[in-house]
Parts: C-alpha cells; structure tokens; sequence
C-alpha cells in the first residue's frame, strides 16, 4: 500500500497526489508553512490525512521556535494550519489534542521538550487512524456479509477517495472494500470518477488497482444507470464531518447518489473515525462548506473546456442528511438509522 504521510527524521515526506497516477513522486516539508500550503493545494487531502499532517506539521512549528514569543510563534502555526482547509473536522480535532499537549507545557513554562512530545502524538494520531480503520474495515465487512444471500457477492459503489491516500493508511470506505474484497464478499467496485478534482479517477482507480481489487471506473452521470442495471448493495463513502444528528459531509456528489440509493433500494454506508464527527455542529447546516476556484471546473488538466469567463459555482462538498444514511460505521462501534441519539451514543452521551 502507497504512503502518503511519512515522517522521515528532518521532515515530513508528502506523496503528491496531484501527479497521480502518471507519478509517484513526494514533497518534503521541513517547516510548517510548507505543510500549511501541501494541505491548502491539496498535495495531502482526505479528512484524517488532513487532521494527521497538521498534527506533524505543528511538531515541525515547535523544532523551530522563535526564542522570543515562542508561545506566539506557535499559536500562529495553529491558526495558519486551522484554515488551510475548511470542511473536514480532523483537521481542528488534531490540532485541538496538539493544543493540549502545547497548554500543558505552557502552565509548565518549559517549551525545550515541546518538539518531541508533538511529534510522538502525530505519529499517535497516525497510528491510532490506521487501527481505526482496520477496525472499521472488520465492522464495514460484517454488514456486507450479514445482508448476502448464500453464494452471493456485492457489487459496490464508491465516491471520491476514501482510501490509503485519504487517511493515515488501509482507508475508511475503502478500508472496508479492502477487507470485504480479500473475504471475498465483494464481486465488483464501481468508482466515480468524482468531477472536478478526480479523486476517483485519479487515486481510487490507481489505489483500488495496485492492490489487485477489481475497480471499474465510472463517469459520475453514470451512477443512476448502473445503479438501475447492475444491481447496487452497496454505495460506500467516507465522511469530511458528520453533524451531531448524523448530517454527513462529504465529497460534493455525495449527497445525489444518496438519493440515487434511496430510489434503487442500495443502502448507504458512511464510514469514518470518531474524529470525523463534529459534536459542535448541531445539523448538517452548521459545516462550512469549500468553495474552490472556478478553474477547477472550467478547465481539464491545464486545457480550457467551458469559456473563460463562465461563471462557476465549485462547492466541492455536499451534506447528506442523515435520514438517507442506512449506516455510519466508527472505530466505536456501527450506528444504524443514525440520529442525534446514535452518534451521542458513540461519546457516552444516553
Ligand atoms: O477534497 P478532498 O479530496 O479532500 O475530499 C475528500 C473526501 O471527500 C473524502 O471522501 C473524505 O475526506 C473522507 S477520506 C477518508
């Protein structure tokens, strides 16, 4: 499996998912105004792989503090990192525990360990979203099998990418794709090609591919008809946030092959970490959604495919609401038609 997230002693090392698949090639960050420009130009994308680079590239503000201010230096590192993309929660959930560890050696006043102690939770977080998503791959497994009939095997639908790249490793949609496929309950995956950015084209496809997991790839206005012909169990998506009453968040054309679902009788899997739920955001109309630039979508690849002055609208996120949501798998545990009470459930809350 490719990784996307490495630390390698002076830095971090990025694979930049905007050369695949035609590249493989990576981008070392040695401070964190480079790791705040890879999350921003999308070099790193996917909700934890977010959370997870911002949780190193504060590591990476504190080898290189200012021995005047520090303390400042460092609240200026959060704040650059905090907006370097909008939607997806992991990113202020990682900084958020870094914070915690930066206000304990504050009130303590020493600030010489602070390196270490940074870096050693981002690899904590790093490797805590790996074993999330094994677990979560176990669970997504389950619901397939449970739903089988004898001697039969899912075809699935995926949007986006919610693998590898996405995360600190394995995936969440596609941590559950993996391990259904290596049980043998997955006959075929369909992705989206997910216009405008291609995240399905570009990196589910190449992810799906490398590991000998067979992947067909679909242009998006395709998924109705192949919902309609080819007999969907299963559209399986990751999350950028999920509101309090399950309101989720994700890659923009999410939300549309929801309902598709709906109509078709596939059910919808959303599967993400813990970390991915936002308990501030009461309903899907509290999360901010990412508007990217127009030349995302009137350009392909460097090359003009609408007008050059076109207005453009490019949300690049949409809220699926929870009531078109059959079920969100977490590391915790598997919420079935979530609700405010379900994913209260998941924190303890009755
Ligand atoms: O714009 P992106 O590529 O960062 O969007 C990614 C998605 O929408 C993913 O589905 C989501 O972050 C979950 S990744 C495990």
């Amino acid at each position: 499996m490719v990784k996307a997230i490495e630390w390698v002693g002076a830095g971090l090392r990025l694979l930049d998912q905007r050369a695949l698949p035609e590249q493989e090639c990576f981008i070392d960050c040695a401070d964190w105004r480079a790791v705040e420009q890879a999350i921003r130009t999308m070099v790193v994308r996917g909700a934890p792989a977010i959370g997870i680079t911002a949780a190193y590239g504060m590591a990476l503000a504190a080898r290189d503090l200012p021995t005047e201010d520090p303390w400042l230096a460092l609240d200026e590192a959060a704040q650059g990192l905090a907006l370097s993309r909008p939607t997806a929660v992991n990113l202020g959930w990682a900084l958020a525990r870094q914070h915690a560890v930066i206000a304990e050696c504050r009130t303590g006043g020493a600030s010489e360990d602070l390196f270490h102690r940074l870096l050693a939770q981002a690899q904590a977080i790093h490797a805590e979203d790996i074993q999330a998503n094994q677990t979560m791959g176990h669970l997504g497994a389950d619901l397939i099998r449970q739903r089988l009939k004898a001697g039969e095997r899912a075809r699935v639908l995926t949007h986006c990418n919610a693998g590898a790249l996405a995360t600190g490793g394995f995936g969440t949609a596609l941590g559950v794709i993996r391990q259904g496929w290596s049980e043998g309950l997955i006959e075929q995956v369909f992705a989206d090609e997910t216009r405008p950015w291609l995240q399905g084209g570009r990196l589910t496809a190449y992810e799906l591919a490398k590991d000998n997991i067979g992947v067909t790839l679909i242009a998006d206005v395709a998924a109705a008809h192949i919902m309609a012909t080819r007999g969907i169990h299963w559209v399986i998506v990751g999350a950028d946030r999920i509101a309090a009453n399950g309101d989720t968040a994700n890659k923009i054309g999410t939300y549309g092959l929801a309902i598709l679902a709906r109509y078709h009788g596939a059910r919808l899997m959303v599967v993400a970490p813990t970390s991915t739920i936002d308990l501030n955001a009461a309903t899907g109309h509290d999360i901010p959604i990412e508007d990217r630039e127009a030349d995302e979508v009137r350009q392909f690849r460097g090359q003009w495919v609408a007008p050059r002055q076109v207005a453009v609208a490019n949300p690049v996120f949409d809220v699926t609401p929870a009531a078109l949501i059959d079920v969100i798998v977490t590391e915790k545990g598997v919420i079935e038609a979530p609700g405010i009470r379900g994913i209260g459930s998941l924190f303890g809350q009755s």
